[in-house]
Formats: C-alpha cells, sequence, structure tokens
C-alpha cells in the first residue's frame, strides 16, 4: 500500500499519536514534515487533521476490498484512495529473487495473487510523483516491491521523509542497508515497534 500525503505548503509541526488502524500501529511525534507519501493511514490522517488545513494523504492500494473498506471507514479523513499499484508487475521480484526462506505461507497466499492484480492495475506511483511533491512516504506494501518502489522514491519523489514499516523483512532490508550505508545522505529520526518494526529516516543531503 502507497500513502501520499500533503501537509500545507509551509513546514508545520505534525504531531502523530500512537493509533491503531486494522491491525497496524506506528507512531509519530513532534516531527516537522512538508510532505508525505506511505504511511498508516489513520495514524497519518489523524495527524493531518488534527494540525491544521490544506494537508492531504494519498493512499494507493492495490487490493480492491481493501481499498473499499479503508475508503468507506476513512472517508471523513483527509485521504484520497487511488485503487491501483505503486510499480508495473515486471519490476516485482522475480521468483529466483526471493530467497528459498522467504518462500514461506505468505509467498504461497500473496506473490502469484499480487502479480495478477498488478497485470490487471495501473502504477501509480511514479506518476503521482512527477505530478505532486510530497513530503514523506512510508513505504509498507508488499513483500515484493518495497526495493523497486524505494528507487521510484528515491529517484522521483524525492521526499524529504522516508519511513519504513516491517523493517528487517525482504520488504525493507534492501532499502535499510542503503539507507544505514549513506549517512552522509539520511538520518535516523526514529524507530520503534508495533507488530513489526518500523523507523523513520529524514533526509539530509540535497536530491541530484
Ligand atoms: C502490510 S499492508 C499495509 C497496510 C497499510 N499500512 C495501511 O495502514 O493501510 C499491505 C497492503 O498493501 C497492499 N498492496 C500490496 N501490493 C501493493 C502494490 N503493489 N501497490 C499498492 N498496494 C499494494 C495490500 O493489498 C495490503 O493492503
Amino acid at each position: 500500500m502507497v500513502c501520499l500525503c500533503f501537509f500545507n505548503r509551509f513546514e508545520s509541526l505534525i504531531s502523530f499519536q500512537q493509533v491503531w488502524w486494522w491491525f497496524y500501529v506506528c507512531i509519530f511525534t513532534q516531527i516537522d514534515f512538508y510532505i508525505f507519501i506511505f504511511l498508516h493511514r489513520q495514524c497519518i490522517a489523524s495527524g493531518l487533521r488534527d494540525s491544521g488545513s490544506n494537508k492531504l494523504l494519498y493512499t494507493l492500494e492495490l487490493y480492491e476490498p481493501a481499498w473499499a473498506y479503508a475508503r468507506k471507514k476513512y472517508s471523513h479523513m483527509p485521504i484520497r484512495f487511488i485503487l491501483g499499484g505503486t510499480v508495473p508487475r515486471e519490476e516485482y521480484l522475480t521468483d529466483d529473487e526471493i530467497p528459498d526462506n522467504e518462500k514461506t505461507d505468505h509467498y504461497n497466499l500473496y506473490y502469484q495473487r499480487d502479480l495478477k492484480l498488478a497485470e490487471q492495475s495501473e502504477p501509480w506511483l511514479k506518476p503521482l510523483c512527477m505530478l505532486h511533491k510530497f513530503d514523506a512516504v512510508l513505504i509498507d506494501g508488499n513483500e515484493y516491491t518495497g526495493w523497486a518502489e524505494y528507487n521510484v522514491v528515491k529517484s522521483v519523489c524525492k521526499p524529504k521523509y522516508l519511513a519504513l514499516h516491517d523493517v528487517g523483512t525482504l520488504k525493507t532490508h534492501k532499502i535499510e542497508a542503503e539507507i544505514r550505508h549513506q549517512t552522509d545522505i539520511w538520518r535516523e529520526i526514529k524507530c520503534g515497534a508495533d507488530a513489526a518494526k518500523w523507523c523513520i529516516f529524514e533526509r539530509i543531503a540535497p536530491y541530484q
């Protein structure tokens, strides 16, 4: 899932509080953000709504029932719910790129399903980021697209903040390895854990 959100035109102080949404939690406290992508919907949208006007969260959801549920449940929030994928099917990890120890029940349930869904959907991440400047991005979607999404995020979206959920999993481990290696480019703001580990990083070097 991808969330894109706009704050206002000026740097603003957003206080994200711990909020459960479905089975996920995220904590954002006293972070100065300008624009945003990819975060837990409830958490981010609450922060946006409570901190003033002119702020907006975009989410990209591939799976129609999840999209329809969120759209109905959070219709009162400053969120735009886009039914669509992030990256094209060709950018999903190939079967060969998935280590054997990752071929778990999750893989058996979702890998083929998501490839099929990706074939039937439009990849929205790149066009959206070409159209808008987002303050931050949360990557918390498919196990098999995290690295491809990160490549679009750093080359096209260029957010000031990048948040990762499920840190330490196939979804994020290559991203985290790169970011932690680039200490002159990214700075860790905060990490924590709900059902899984999450981290927020700030871009401290300008994008090329
Ligand atoms: C781990 S859950 C994240 C839930 C999210 N943090 C939230 O608060 O709504 C992953 C979600 O990403 C969706 N998804 C999987 N692959 C996707 C893709 N390529 N593009 C967009 N959404 C995707 C799944 O359908 C699922 O709802």
